[in-house]
């Protein structure tokens, strides 16, 4: 059996999807901002996807930006917000465990300059909202909070963040990557100002996202050139891969409370299974606050590269942390930012999951671990 237990790093492009990519890679091919017939029929498609992903987030047209995923939409964020907000203050609030996307760009806006606050979690991977009142000054002009993070699945209290955040005269900029499919996600509902989403995390093709800017949010865009996108990110759409994210959206809205039953059954039966089989583990992040498709456990008997590489072995393919991470030595940022300990991470497997898993993959994927413990019982 062959078992990809790495949704969280990427997904699938979903069959529907690839279809009517097809389809406009093959008949409307044309580029979007000609004024001919052909140009003009691109531009439909690009119009229409458009509507739809504006539709499936909850906010307007003119605000739906496309970016070539969420790490050019959280840098844009970030420091547009940064730049045209610093006549009002030098202070900035993120926490300590949003992905590389954000907190690289925080690190290189403090070497500037900025003051950046990065905000403590509890054992869960939860904020402290007290931590965030507290740090709020009239300097502050920009909070970033992810609202489901990618390594431990634990979902912010949006609502309560944003309580805080609209006391002031901050801007609210959320990485909303992990949420789509799992969370209804209501742009305007939520008052957040930029939000952060990339198609290839629901069945979409890699390499286009978008970016989420409410009507007159004062922010710089970085990129010059044509005019597209309102002049704010220049360079010819790319329509195909944009109408895959439309439709990989809106099945993923369509089907969001059916799989999270799924997801969590399979979640259940995972940790179940493991303990019928009495293999030694903890579950990092919070049972009640967050989503099915992702569950990270602490293993005190095996490190994390020797247990990726046993796994792949059995042909299941997981990962110690987010992608980006994935291969190296360092130690998930989140999970130390969570327990303070490197060892706890450095033992620590992210397993994430999708709609499409069976329960049979669930059971091979324990069965392997049983196997695994067993193993280095013996030996050791
Ligand atoms: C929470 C989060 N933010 C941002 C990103 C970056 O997205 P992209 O791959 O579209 O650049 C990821 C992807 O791993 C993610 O999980």
């Amino acid at each position: 059996m062959e078992v990809y237990a790495d949704y969280a790093a990427t997904t699938p492009v979903k069959e529907e999807v690839i279809d009517k990519m097809t389809a406009v890679y093959q008949q409307h091919f044309g580029n979007p901002s000609s004024i001919h017939s052909v140009g003009r029929n691109a531009r439909k498609y690009l119009d229409d996807a458009r509507r739809q992903i504006a539709k499936g987030l909850g906010a307007k047209t003119s605000e739906v930006i496309f970016t070539s995923g969420a790490t050019e939409s959280n840098n844009t964020a970030i420091k547009g917000i940064a730049y045209a907000n610093k006549h009002r203050g030098n202070h900035l609030i993120t926490s300590k465990v949003e992905h590389h996307s954000v907190l690289h760009v925080f690190e290189q806006l403090e070497r500037e300059g900025f003051d950046v606050t990065y905000l403590d979690v509890d054992n869960e991977g939860l904020i402290k909202l007290d931590q965030l009142e507290a740090a709020m000054t009239e300097e502050t002009i920009l909070v970033s909070i992810m609202f489901v993070n990618n390594e431990v699945g634990t979902v912010q209290p949006m609502y309560d963040i944003d309580a805080i955040v609209s006391k002031s005269n901050a801007l609210f900029h959320v990485d909303a990557v992990q949420a789509v499919g799992h969370l209804e996600i209501d742009f305007h509902d939520f008052d957040i100002d930029t939000m952060s989403i990339t198609a290839h995390k629901f069945g979409g093709p890699k390499g286009i996202g978008a970016f989420i800017v409410k009507d007159g949010t004062t922010i710089n865009f970085p990129q010059l050139g044509g005019e597209q996108e309102k002049k704010r990110r220049a360079g010819t759409e790319n329509v195909p891969q944009i109408v895959g994210f439309a439709e990989a959206l809106k099945l993923a809205n369509e089907h969001r409370d059916a799989n999270n039953v799924h997801l969590m059954n399979l979640k259940n039966l995972f940790l179940v299974s493991l303990q019928e089989r009495s293999v030694p583990f903890e579950y990092n992040g919070s049972m009640t606050d967050s989503t099915g498709h992702v569950v990270n456990l602490y293993f005190p008997f095996i490190d994390v590269e020797t247990m990726l590489t046993l796994l792949d072995l059995s042909n299941i393919y997981v990962s110690s942390g987010s992608a980006c991470t994935a291969g190296t030595t360092t130690a998930s940022h989140v999970l130390v930012a969570m327990y303070g300990d490197e060892d706890r991470a450095n033992h620590s497997v992210r397993f994430s999951f999708n709609e499409q898993m069976t329960e049979q993959e669930i059971k091979y994927i324990t069965t392997e671990i049983h196997k695994i413990y067993h193993k280095f019982k013996e030996e050791n």
